[in-house]
């Protein structure tokens, strides 16, 4: 079967003039009060929407935020497999995504129906989907992960457990080599990470030879073969704050020195250089494409929202709870 999520609305966002003279944070803040909405922001969005966000977190938190709260709209600041994940969990409610064109290079490199057909060559493995991907993809997979529990539950299934993993080639090369597993992996990548250039972090290293190096698992293996840490956002921002080291070369999407600033004002974060110093290929540009005035208009005219087939969520929605309720027992 293939599966195809969709929107009713064109691909893009609100273009509508902002009021002159508006105080854009206070009527943001008045706007979210007034509709009962959410404001949930990932780590890579610009410092100001981190800073009026009713919560700022990793993958695995903003899932866990949209499916419990009360607001009646989710505004998710992120990017689309992001607002399509509170969507699924959260489905009564609406979700706003203040541009739909936030995309995913690394769900985009996992095509449903090329998907498909590769899963049905290995009709007695397991698939366990990156939370990166579309909602497609989720329905044809057995358990969604994100970078926060990726080890743990792919640790939970039996050590000769025949596993598909989907769709980042790093995360899954780097999970199969700390867990000693040999999953097959999907051939994907995140444009971002793969940037990072070793001989850049190298350099980089030398100028600052105190330096910790934290690393994302979306980042080749050369790279992570140097990282003093790897983890996700949110474990990369817990180890900053709670290392004694006063400084750390970051790489991972630059907006996370914001949070990783704000929470350590006496530590220095350095952010890892990409390969071509043309372009600022550490900004992840769909993260990038919202900002506060699409933020305003997106809760002002309840626009743009993210609309999603019921069958699509009523089998989506299957490995996403297994990962919560793994989480959860796990600890996690
Ligand atoms: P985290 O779940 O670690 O926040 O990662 C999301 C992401 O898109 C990384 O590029
Ligand atoms: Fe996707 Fe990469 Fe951007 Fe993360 S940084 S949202 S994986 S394109």
């Amino acid at each position: 079967m293939m599966v195809e999520n969709y929107s009713k609305q064109p691909a893009g966002f609100l273009n509508i003039p902002i009021p002159k003279d508006i105080d854009l944070v206070q009527a943001i803040k008045d706007l979210r009060k007034e509709k009962n909405a959410i404001i949930l922001a990932h780590y890579y969005q610009e410092g100001a929407i981190q800073d009026i966000a009713d919560y700022v977190g990793d993958s695995l938190a903003l899932a866990r935020w949209a499916a419990n709260t009360d607001a009646d709209i989710i505004v998710l600041c992120g990017v689309h497999f992001m607002a399509e994940t509170a969507k699924i969990l959260s489905p009564e409610k609406r979700v706003l995504l203040p541009d739909l064109n936030a995309g995913c290079s690394l769900a985009d490199s996992c095509p449903a129906d090329e998907f498909e057909a590769f899963i049905k060559q290995y009709p007695e493995y397991t698939i366990i989907s990156y939370v990166n991907t579309s909602a497609a993809i989720k329905t044809l997979t057995d358990v969604v992960v994100t970078s926060s529990n990726a080890r743990q539950i792919v640790e939970s299934f039996p050590k000769d457990a025949k596993l598909i993993f989907a769709p980042d080639r790093n995360l899954g090369n780097y999970i199969n080599s700390i867990t000693g597993r040999d999953m097959l992996l999907w051939n994907g990548a995140c444009h971002v990470h793969e940037q990072f250039s070793l001989e850049k972090i190298l350099e980089l290293k030398k100028q600052y030879p105190d330096a910790l190096i934290l690393a994302h698992p979306e980042c080749k293996s050369p790279v992570l073969k140097i990282a003093d840490y790897i983890a996700s956002t949110s474990g990369l921002l817990n180890y900053a704050s709670q290392s004694d080291k006063k400084e750390f070369i970051v790489a991972t999407e630059s907006g996370i020195l914001h949070e990783m600033q704000k929470n350590n004002p006496d530590k220095n974060f350095i952010p890892a250089p990409p390969n071509d110093s043309t372009c600022a290929c550490n900004e992840c540009s769909f993260m990038k494409l919202n900002t506060l005035e699409k933020l305003y208009n997106c809760l002002k005219y309840e626009m743009p929202e993210i609309f999603i087939d019921e069958k699509i969520i009523e089998k989506a929605v299957k490995p996403i709870n297994r990962m919560l309720e793994l989480s959860e027992k796990l600890g996690l």
